[in-house]
């Protein structure tokens, strides 16, 4: 049996390298989508991925406005976005209602994004974004407090929510409630539930549940 030829030898390189590339690519496609994944980037990908506590869903354009006059932001309120992934919520704040604001995220990838977005929408002077663990970040600056979480974090957010944020604050939820302290108002839009709670006076508190 004599030596392949170059060409063939050629051709079986090239098999081999387009089987590669399939196969990374197929590789690339799941982890992309998989859920436990903050975003799709090279540090995420290979290493050091923040552990998300909620995946990446954004929320709809129609269901932001809805959270913006539920939570009756004006020019005068500090808003607090938890889990801020591009931004659109706290944007929307800044640019629509002249809000001031902070959004937090876990994820560097989505902050850099939000920054970006922020700078595209002309409010960078009245937005910071930064990269932060929502259960480390202090709550008591805001006067109202957005947020697409889920049910379990809103739970474990609603004790420092009552006891850090002065009365009157708002906090307004896109699709999850808080248990057993019920919204002071709860409407639709955007095909999504968002609901409201007014922070009672600290005399208050009795009628808020007892277990929070
Ligand atoms: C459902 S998305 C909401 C994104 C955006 N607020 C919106 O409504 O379009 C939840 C976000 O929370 C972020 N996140 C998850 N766990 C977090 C944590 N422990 N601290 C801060 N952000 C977190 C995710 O990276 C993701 O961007």
């Amino acid at each position: 049996m004599g030596l392949p030829s170059s060409s063939s030898v050629r051709v079986r390189i090239a098999a081999v390298l387009l089987t590669s590339l399939v196969l990374a690519g197929v590789w690339l496609a799941m982890r992309c989508t998989s859920p436990g994944l903050a975003s799709c980037s090279v540090r995420t990908l290979f290493g050091g991925a923040p552990k998300l506590d909620v995946p990446y869903v954004t929320t709809r354009p129609e269901t932001v406005a809805l959270m913006l006059e539920m939570g009756d932001v004006g020019p005068d309120d500090f808003v607090l976005d938890l889990g801020t992934g591009d931004g659109r919520i706290l944007i929307a704040a800044a640019r629509e209602r002249g809000a001031r604001g902070l959004g937090v995220d876990i994820d560097p990838v989505m902050i850099r994004r939000a920054q970006a977005n922020a700078r595209r929408a002309g409010v960078e002077d009245r937005v910071e974004f930064r990269v932060a663990d929502l259960f480390d970040t202090p709550l008591g600056e805001a006067d109202v407090v957005t947020m697409y979480l889920l049910p379990q974090v809103n739970l474990q957010l609603r004790p420092r929510l009552l006891a850090e944020l002065r009365p009157g604050a708002r906090v307004v939820s896109h699709a999850w409630d808080m248990g057993d302290w019920k919204p002071d108002d709860t409407q639709r839009g955007g095909g999504a539930y968002v609901h409201r709670w007014t922070i009672p006076a600290r005399d208050g508190m009795g009628e808020v549940g007892s277990d929070h």
